[in-house]
């Protein structure tokens, strides 16, 4: 095979997004609209060439990929135009695919088989059939054989009833395409320089023009606004659970879930309704997710169940653990095997140990949690004193009654205790049991304060 380059077209602005961002911006799965298609050209082409215009250093930026060639299309004046821009950098014996920045479902497979008909003929168009093509440029066949594309406002009607479109994604020899480029000229109902013309010149010069054509509406489906953008992310999702789903995980229902990111998982995980997966996440063998909760860039060992309604990121949580209901676990924590998180219970920058318990409403931030300790109702690690965080070490067995804050820096030794309610702000050794507690008063024959007067 020769050299084959992509010529990615995103110099379009996207005003029915309403967006301060360029359209190609716009994301589906987290992940930019040029990004999903730089993914799929990346392994088959030797260079990209992306044609920006509008709010390309917005654009650059987003991508930041030193490898792509960014070639500027200063005035948008039509696909052909913008084809043109980039065209001249390539060497006339390599094959050019050209693709939209906003077609970004566009898959590997089928770009091969275009290039693969290009290479054997002169040019192959990616085409499908729509039942509604309203919009399209429509594909003009003369004794089957391609001899034109026409747009919809340049069509007459026995034209526009033609069902088979132009998804406007091809592959050409790049030299042919620089002289057939040369010559397009703006006479058309839109005064743009149409890409789409090279294909009646390349017909009048007998070349061979041949279709591909897909089945896959959603890989040419564009996104122009906010409304087809939702649903090529249903889509995509959708797609993303049938897979997991071949793959072995078991999903409540494969419609509410959501994984923007990465997810692998081990054998017998449950994922149960409205669960979001972000960045990168890794499941054990065993483990389940019940409904509505977020993770984010975590590792989840054997056997752990996250219960309902838990918000977790930039966690690695050891087999056998249990976190929630109604949890929330902050980037940089380690829980240790066995170990429970329970309700209300937020957890930042702390590694806790196994076996231990924080059973409810408490906070525990910049914490080294020994194993088996137990944490009771409420209690606050106090971490930051309004400039500074400050480290906290409870220490193997250590017990802390509810209701205490514990005030950083701080250490509370092997198996000391606690009691319920103190304000701990002194070395507490081993075995010990500390406590500060203001004396109790109780007054006898108190009379209530009453209503009415
Ligand atoms: C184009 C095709 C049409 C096809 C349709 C498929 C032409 C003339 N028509 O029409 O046959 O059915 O796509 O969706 O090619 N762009 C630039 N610079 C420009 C103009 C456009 O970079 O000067 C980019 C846009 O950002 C966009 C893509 O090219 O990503 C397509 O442009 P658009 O104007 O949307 O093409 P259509 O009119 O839809
Ligand atoms: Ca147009």
């Amino acid at each position: 095979m020769n050299k084959i380059n992509a010529i990615v077209l995103a110099a379009g602005e996207g005003r029915r997004m309403h967006s301060t961002k360029p359209k190609v911006l716009q994301t589906l799965a987290d992940k930019t609209l040029l990004e999903h298609v730089l993914t799929q050209v990346r392994p088959l082409c030797s260079k990209v060439y992306v044609v920006y215009g509008f709010a390309g250093k917005q654009v650059k930026e987003a991508i930041n990929d030193s490898s792509i060639h960014w070639v500027e299309q200063a005035e948008q004046l039509g696909t052909g135009h913008a084809a043109g821009q980039a065209i001249v950098h390539t060497q006339d014996d390599s094959t050019s695919l050209i693709l939209y920045g906003d077609v970004p479902l566009i898959t590997q497979a089928t770009l091969i088989s275009l290039v693969k008909q290009a290479q054997k003929n002169d040019i192959a168009l990616l085409s499908t059939v729509l039942d509604k093509p309203t919009g399209y440029g429509r594909i003009i066949r003369k004794n089957k054989q391609i001899c034109a594309v026409v747009e919809e406002r340049d069509a007459n009607n026995k034209q526009r009833a033609i069902c088979e479109v132009n998804t406007g994604i091809m592959a050409i020899n790049s030299g042919l395409l620089k002289t057939f480029l040369k010559r397009l000229s703006t006479n058309n109902a839109q005064s743009e320089f149409y890409l789409t013309d090279i294909i009646a010149m390349a017909a009048d010069e007998s070349k061979t023009i041949v279709s591909v054509i897909t089945t896959n509406e959603a890989e040419v489906a564009g996104v122009n606004d906010k409304m087809q953008l939702a649903q090529l992310e249903r889509t995509l999702q959708h797609n993303q659970a049938k897979q997991f789903m071949q793959q072995g995980l078991s999903l409540k229902d494969p419609m509410r879930f959501d994984c923007r990111g990465s997810l692998n998982f081990g054998k017998d995980c449950e994922i149960d309704i409205n669960v979001v997966i972000e960045g990168e996440v890794t499941l054990g063998n065993g483990t389940t997710i019940a409904a509505n909760c977020s993770i984010k860039n975590a590792k989840i060992g054997n056997n752990v169940s996250i219960l309902a309604n838990s918000v977790i990121e930039g966690a690695d949580i050891s087999r056998g653990a249990s976190i929630g209901p109604f949890a929330r676990i902050r980037p940089d924590t380690r829980i240790g095997e066995n170990a429970k998180i329970g309700n209300f219970v937020e957890v930042k920058k702390s590694t806790i140990g196994a076996d231990s318990k924080i059973s409810h409403l408490s906070y525990v931030g910049d914490c080294t949690v020994g194993s088996a300790v137990n944490i009771g109702a409420g209690v606050i690690v106090c971490n930051y004193d309004g400039t500074k965080k400050h480290h906290t070490i409870i220490d193997d067995g250590a017990f802390i009654g509810s209701g205490s804050q514990i005030v950083a820096p701080l250490r509370i030794g092997k198996n000391a205790t606690i009691g319920a309610g103190s304000t701990i702000t002194k070395y507490v050794p081993d075995n010990h049991l500390s406590l500060t507690r203001v004396q109790q008063i109780s007054l006898k024959n108190r009379k209530k304060p009453s209503k009415n007067k």
